[in-house]
């Protein structure tokens, strides 16, 4: 559960706001929740820049796991992916996950997930996972390929509520993580997934590789069959759909 919220008018990053609390006072900063109406250096995976403004959900929160090893991030990313789609299916968006952290409604981004992950060889010491979810946002510019929940409802819904639904998800998705429940967590993921069957184009380390999206491993790294044969991805700069 979320045991502090923190509140800023305008901030940098709520990513920053949780490291400085973090060196500060770390015992302090488990469970706490830094939300943000709107970041002058909102960023996104990869040192993207985060379009913060508008009446949307700019969040992060603290949890320092028990026995979580520096491989489970990947899982720490695809729960917030399928705690913010559980809430969003609650409030009648139907979005789904893209490989590896976007949330999408007909194919446009309405959330995205940033894990900040600190770890040593053997353990996860400190994550802060990031969301931004676009809610109340009107009028998205037609080039940056987004959408809200406000232009799916048409009806401006209580930023708080939904970030609360969030939370509630994302905490029980946590504790499934940290019980070595993973592959629930796989098989949730499948239920709110809308990359495997499909042919995407991805570059990773200045590689482009095309082909079919296949599955995802015991470790959640993406399958893709090419033509030399099937391919496992790591890191991914960029997923485009073909
Ligand atoms: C992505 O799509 O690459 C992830 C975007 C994550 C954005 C959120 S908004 C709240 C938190 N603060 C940030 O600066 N980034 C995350």
């Amino acid at each position: 559960a979320v045991e502090n919220v923190i509140f800023f008018e305008n901030t940098t990053s709520t990513m920053d706001e949780a490291g400085k609390l973090l060196q500060n006072s770390r015992d302090l900063a488990h469970k706490t929740l830094i939300v943000a109406l709107s970041q002058t250096e909102g960023r996104g995976r990869k040192n993207r820049h985060w379009l913060s403004f508008g009446q949307n959900i700019y969040a992060s929160y603290i949890y320092l796991p028990k026995n979580l090893g520096p491989q489970d991030g990947l899982f720490v990313m695809f729960a917030g992916c399928i705690a913010v789609c559980m809430a969003l299916n609650d409030i009648g968006v139907q979005a789904k996950i893209k490989w590896p952290n976007d949330c999408l409604v007909d194919g446009k981004k309405i959330s995205g997930i940033l894990v900040d992950v600190k770890s040593d060889m053997s353990f996860i010491e400190e994550l802060v996972i990031g969301f931004g979810v676009n809610v109340n946002w009107q009028n998205i510019p037609e080039e940056i390929n987004a959408t809200s929940t406000y232009e799916i409802t048409k009806t401006i819904i209580d930023r708080l509520n939904l970030l609360d639904k969030i939370m509630y998800y994302l905490f029980l998705l946590i504790k499934l993580i940290e019980n070595n429940y993973k592959k629930n967590i796989l098989k949730l993921w499948k239920l709110y997934e809308t990359t495997l069957k499909k042919r995407v184009e991805i570059v990773s380390d200045n590689k482009k590789i095309q082909g079919v999206a296949k599955d995802i491993d015991e470790y959640g790294f993406l399958l893709v069959e090419t033509q030399h044969g099937m391919q496992r991805i790591i890191t991914c700069d960029n997923l485009r759909f073909l």
